[in-house]
């Protein structure tokens, strides 16, 4: 680290301070040098030629191409940058242009598909890409946790949901507090405990856990603790400009009142509220909950809320469909009414497969990547399209009704969420599309054979399998 520090300083320094042309004033102040440079420095000088620099193209035996990167642009193959000597910008025949290098490697490693674009991408999309990585990581007391967020701030281009990736530690509670958004949400690891109580005087406690939903429509009161072992979970609000940090909190709501008025809104004395702490509680340490449920049953008149409102779904016990290629399960409001807007589908693909290009109807797409490595191939009218790359953590974001693909660009099996604000999830396949539409037609647009119209299928594949072999061009065969 310190060695790579010291080498690109030396060869800044060599850039960035050739041999100045000093004058007399310049040098003036003293043998340190002064904070500006003469203004004879400014524009032509008959007196002075630019020294001829060293040259800036990169040598190819200072680099190494990856397999696929001499392919036709348009081929627009996946390159796995990762494992490559000093990666250059070069896709197809040519070598060049190289990047002589004020660079972070990393990024263009992980975004392969941005540096080298496919020689298809063109015109201006908007960016699709949010690494949870890059957000600002909120911790809260006593090491009870942490979140990040990912809001229109973060992702201009994200409207109609915001994300975020909470942490919390054994026991730990997010308080009890309510929102003007609903609050949509994934377990990732973990167990935590739901409590909740509406409008109507309905309480509702329940456990969920790894791969388990919640839904809290807005304004409803709840609040989360991890149970033992902790917990880690994905938030998807169904507004873009939604925040964790703008959230209404029982501790605020108590120190935002007058004292008078809390004793008398609870008939008791100022003294009640004294050892409450200042400040937000938010995400804070807990004494264990019990651990048999039914020790937290509160019930009022209206009892419990009936299980078609539950704000839980056990959505990890739900067997997914199996296709050649991958799985997907489908949780929408028919299954899982009280989330009424929100849409979701949770796929997986095994290395080489893809899900098919398509687009939806009404929503915005907002996706998380859970495992492996994806690319996401945006098509906006007009005439724009752009190609983003995902690893785990990341968020992805397209606009209705922009085409798009999700490919399996990895070796191990990728894992994404796909979450519409819908009121049931929809796409349409561009294989169903054509599969479904007078042969005669479809030739005369593609100029394509009887053989491919035959191929069509009728029924939405949802996932096409693929060579694992990404630089292959041969993708239809050896799909295992
Ligand atoms: C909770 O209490 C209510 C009312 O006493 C009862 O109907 C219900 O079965 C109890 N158990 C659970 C799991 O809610
Ligand atoms: C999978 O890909 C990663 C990252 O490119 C690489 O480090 C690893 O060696 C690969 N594993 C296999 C089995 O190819
Ligand atoms: C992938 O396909 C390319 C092109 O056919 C071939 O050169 C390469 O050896 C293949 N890689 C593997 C790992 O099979
Ligand atoms: C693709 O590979 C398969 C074997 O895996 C081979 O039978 C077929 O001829 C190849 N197709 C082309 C166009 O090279």
């Amino acid at each position: 680290m310190r060695f790579s520090a010291a080498v690109s300083l030396l060869s800044i320094s060599h850039v960035l301070a050739l041999p100045a042309p000093q004058t007399s004033e310049s040098a003036s102040s003293g043998s340190s040098g002064s904070l500006r440079g003469s203004d004879a420095l400014a524009g032509y000088s008959a007196d002075e030629n630019v020294p001829i620099s060293p040259s800036t193209q990169v040598s190819p035996e200072d680099t190494e191409l990856a397999p696929g990167q001499s392919e036709d642009a348009d081929l627009g193959l996946y390159v796995d940058l990762s494992h490559v000597k000093n990666p250059q910008p070069i896709r197809g025949g040519d070598t060049s242009p190289t990047d002589p290098g004020i660079r972070t490697q990393e990024y263009d490693r992980l975004n392969s598909d941005l540096y080298i674009p496919p020689g298809t991408d063109t015109g201006s999309v908007p960016n699709s890409k949010w690494p949870f990585g890059l957000s600002h990581n909120r911790h809260g007391l006593a090491g009870a946790g942490w979140a990040r967020e990912q809001n229109v701030d973060q992702l201009p281009v994200a409207t109609a949901m915001a994300g975020v990736n909470m942490r919390l530690s054994p026991n730990a509670y997010r308080e009890l507090h309510w929102h003007k958004a609903g609050e949509w949400a994934l377990m990732l690891k973990g167990s935590v405990r739901v409590a909740v109580v509406t409008d109507e005087g309905q309480s509702f406690v329940d456990d969920v856990t790894e791969g388990d939903v919640w839904f809290f429509p807005a304004g409803i009161p709840h609040s989360l603790q991890a149970l033992e072992n902790g917990a880690e979970f994905l938030i998807i609000f169904d507004d873009g400009s939604a925040s964790e940090d703008g959230t209404f909190l029982l501790s605020e709501l108590i120190q935002r009142m007058p004292e008078s008025v809390v004793a008398k809104n609870f008939r008791t004395s100022v003294d009640t509220f004294k050892s409450q702490p200042e400040g937000q509680l938010w995400i804070f340490p807990g004494t264990p909950a019990p651990r048999d449920i039914e020790k937290q049953n509160v019930t009022g008149p209206a009892g419990l809320v009936p299980h078609q409102d539950a704000y839980t779904y056990h959505y990890s016990k739900q067997q997914p469909l199996k296709v050649p290629g991958g799985s997907v399960k489908i949780l929408d409001p028919l299954t899982f009414p009280i989330a009424k807007d929100i849409s979701a589908a949770l796929v997986t693909l095994e290395p080489g497969a893809m899900r098919e290009m398509h687009w939806h109807l009404k929503s915005d797409e907002w996706t998380y990547f859970i495992q492996g490595s994806a690319r996401l191939t945006v098509y906006a009218a007009p005439a724009s399209s752009r190609t983003f790359d995902f690893t785990a953590g990341d968020v992805g974001y397209v606009p209705v009704p922009n085409a798009h693909y999700i490919e399996n660009v990895g070796n191990e099996t990728l894992v994404f969420l796909e979450v519409l604000k819908d009121s049931h999830f929809n796409d349409v396949s561009v294989n169903q599309w054509l599969g479904l539409t007078p042969g005669q037609i479809v030739k005369d647009h593609l100029k394509v054979d009887d053989a491919f119209v035959d191929s069509l299928p009728k029924v939405k594949p949802l996932i096409l399998p693929g060579n694992p072999n990404l630089t292959t061009t041969n993708f239809t065969e050896e799909a295992s």
